[in-house]
């Protein structure tokens, strides 16, 4: 299965998918995509061969229709957010139903929404006093971190004493979950059932 990545920054999520695409060969990661010109993450996928395409409005950078038909040449299958921060066009999403996915760095639905990205999320969750956080994947809808969740992995945190910590516990959790679930798809083991979205065996 052939699968585009969405990336803003460092990219440890993007690494972690290209770790798991070499232990099993059931994926292909063939376009890295950012709304920057260059950011950490591009860095990685230029060391494994992988082609950037920064997309957005401004100079320099490809439009999403532009960026849809590359896909297209790529027979990109699944498209995977993996800590991209702006929000996709409807047109985009609505060309792709059921085939793009998120990862958010906490147990949805709480702590989502506009602004509610990276060390925004942890420092909302510390200063709840909530005993657990955890990575969620979801469908991605028209808005943020709204569609229907695929699969979540809890964390304790009840001795946390800073964001920092939670941070650092989520993301080793995202980096188990987020390839899991690509590797489910890659299977054709992510179904919408009953209105739900499912993991089958
Ligand atoms: C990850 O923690 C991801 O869950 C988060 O950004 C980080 C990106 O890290 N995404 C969001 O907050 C989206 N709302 P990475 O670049 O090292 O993968």
């Amino acid at each position: 299965m052939n699968i585009a990545v969405f990336v803003s920054g460092r990219g440890s999520n993007l690494q972690a998918i290209i770790n798991s695409q070499i232990e099993q060969s059931k994926f292909e990661v063939k376009a890295v995509v950012s709304d920057k010109i260059s950011c950490p993450a591009f860095e990685i996928a230029v060391k494994n061969s992988i082609p950037t395409f920064s997309v957005g409005g401004k100079e320099g950078f490809i439009g999403y229709s532009e960026l849809a038909e590359k896909f297209d040449k790529l027979k990109i299958e699944l498209i995977v957010l993996a800590g991209f921060l702006k929000l996709i066009p409807d047109s985009f999403v609505n060309k792709y139903p059921f085939k793009i996915i998120n990862i958010h760095p906490a147990l949805l639905p709480s702590f989502g929404g506009h602004g509610m990205y990276g060390i925004n999320v942890h420092k909302a969750v510390f200063e709840s006093s909530a005993k657990v956080s955890g990575a969620t994947v979801h469908f991605v809808d028209l808005t943020y971190d709204t569609g229907r969740i695929i699969a979540q992995r809890c964390v304790d945190i009840s001795g946390v004493k800073s964001p920092e910590e939670i941070a650092e516990k989520v993301l080793n959790v995202e980096h188990e979950i987020l390839p899991y679930v690509i590797k489910k798809f890659a299977e054709n083991k992510v179904k919408i059932i009953d209105n739900r979205a499912v993991v089958l065996d």
